[in-house]
């Protein structure tokens, strides 16, 4: 249905596409694979005709398309869900849907009752249950992108290209969507599916291309490949076992370095733990059981209405982040977008914000020593980059969402550090890294909280995994007794507790 041939594409210093072919056949899900920075996004654009390449050729249903018209590939029935969104918060939900495309009544004006029925009908078929006429604005990330897919949907699509599009979403979301994806193919709709969850590819393609630096390295069927095999080709070399435990030093009769007791909000109740120098406490639980919650109240961006935190024995003010940071918390949110990445400024810029004064000596930053730093992180983390100069707004989604944790994990001067999602949007190859810089903070003294939708990954991290539900901590499991399935069972609260 869908033929992409001999693709090329370079930007100033990167080589993004180099002569890939890509292909779609009814009714299959093509998944796309491959590092950070690899080019899947650069591809999926594309097809989507919203970006040009330097060469290649490309044909829907035979016929040769122009490159560069989103109206065109839109009208041959390509439709794509980005990963960046692209939403008009202003607007409603139904007007998100329909954007540039609003039925008009007979008077030239919107026809709201079409628009909010056909809204309705479409936010029914992925599985969303807000009114046509909400604000996107109140929604959340995830609820937004099953918008975006609700948008995809409402033109008769062909072929829909999703890219990470369960990368906000929780399990039961996930689950209605692979649900709808089942449905697509079987009414012959070919899918183009982005993801770094080989979890996710082995469950839901036919087809796997992984792509490197800008190369097809491989296509294969998915039956006749294992997770291991996929790693290698994205890689180009074998690793090693992808979530080692890490062993971690500190003494459990110690005073703990954080004490949090009866901490309250208006989402979070009644929260008591404490975290030892040098370990790292995970918090577990379904989408909506206050995880996120718990940290912005625990950094001072919420409100709470009582309940206490120590820090090395002194009581921090509750309700001030600035307080919070100065007594040495950190924080790195889920929506990293939101955490003061400066896009226009370049990724040694971006990396070294927290740490200048560390770098420098009477006023002046110590230049050779912070590229070195840079240069270290950089390659730790394995961001995709010709150089520390170049502006991160040109970075693919997940090299912004290393350069972002970059800058916390080489701050020194820390005591807590929340991190709240830390390997969203990140490929396995860096997750390993990142685990052992999570590690290496910790080894510094450093009392670590991790709030995450991964299991595997709280597994391996974690000395101890609490796990909320309801804005409460119901259950807590040291590493040695901890398993995916027990995490489960006490974060749904039901059957054995
Ligand atoms: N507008 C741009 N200007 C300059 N370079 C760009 C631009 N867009 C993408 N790139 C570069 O092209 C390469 C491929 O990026 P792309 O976004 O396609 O990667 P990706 O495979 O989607 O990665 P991720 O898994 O992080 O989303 C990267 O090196 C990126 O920095
Ligand atoms: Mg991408």
């Amino acid at each position: 249905m869908l033929q992409l041939r001999g693709i090329g594409k370079r930007y100033p210093g990167v080589l993004a596409l180099d002569g890939v072919d890509f292909d779609v056949r009814p009714g299959e899900v093509h998944a796309l694979l491959g590092e950070n920075g690899a080019g899947k996004s650069t591809l999926i654009k594309v097809m989507a005709g919203v970006q040009v390449p330097d060469e290649g050729e490309y044909l829907v249903d035979g016929k040769p398309m122009t490159f560069g018209s989103p109206k065109d590939a839109h009208a041959a029935g390509v439709s794509v869900v980005f990963q960046e969104l692209s939403q008009v918060e202003s607007l409603s939900v139904a007007e998100n849907v329909f954007f540039g495309r609003l039925p008009a009544s007979p008077l030239g004006t919107v026809d709201r009752g079409t628009l909010h029925r056909e809204a309705r009908r479409l936010l029914e078929r992925v599985g969303l249950t807000v009114d046509p006429g909400t604000r996107l604005g109140f929604l959340s990330v995830a609820q937004r992108q099953l918008v975006e897919i609700a948008k995809a949907l409402s033109t008769d699509a062909k072929v829909i290209a999703m890219d990470e599009p369960t990368s906000a979403l929780s399990y039961a979301e996930i689950e209605t969507l692979f649900d709808l994806v089942d449905r697509l193919t079987e009414q012959g709709v070919g899918i183009v599916y982005v993801s770094h969850k080989l979890e996710e590819l082995f469950r839901l393609s036919d087809r796997i291309t992984v792509l490197r630096d800008g190369r097809k390295v491989a296509e294969t069927p998915t039956t006749e490949i294992t997770a291991d095999e996929l790693v290698t080709q994205m890689v180009g070399r074998e690793l090693d076992a992808m979530f080692p435990r890490m062993a971690r030093t500190f003494d459990p009769n110690d005073t703990p370095l954080l004490e949090v007791t009866g901490l309250t909000s208006d989402m979070v109740h009644d929260v008591t733990f404490s975290v030892h120098a040098g370990e790292v406490v995970g918090f577990s639980g379904l989408m909506g059981a206050g995880r996120t919650e718990l940290a912005r109240a625990l950094f001072g961006l919420d409100r709470t209405k009582a309940g206490q935190i120590r820090l090395d024995g002194r009581v921090v003010p509750r309700g001030s982040s600035p307080r919070a940071a100065e007594r040495g918390m950190g924080y790195v949110p889920e929506d990293r977008k939101s955490d003061g990445l400066v896009l226009v400024s370049t990724i040694r810029d971006n990396m070294t914000l927290a740490v200048l004064r560390r770098l420098s000596r009477g006023g002046t930053v110590n230049r050779s020593k912070e590229r070195g730093v840079v240069r270290d992180a950089i390659a730790r983390l394995r961001v995709k980059a010709h150089s520390a100069e170049v502006k991160v707004a040109t970075l693919s989604g997940g090299n912004q969402q290393k350069v972002t944790l970059a800058r916390w994990l080489i701050k020194e001067d820390l005591k807590v550090l929340i991190l709240d999602e830390p390997t969203r949007g990140i490929d396995v190859n860096s997750k390993s890294e990142i685990y052992k810089l999570i590690a290496g903070i910790a080894e510094r003294g450093v009392a670590v909280l991790v709030m995450s939708s991964e299991m595997p990954e709280l597994l391996s991290l974690c000395d101890r995994i609490h796990v909320m539900r309801d804005g409460r901590l119901v259950k807590e499991f040291d590493h040695a007794d901890a398993n995916q399935e027990d995490l489960m069972t006490a974060a749904i609260g039901k059957g054995k507790q």
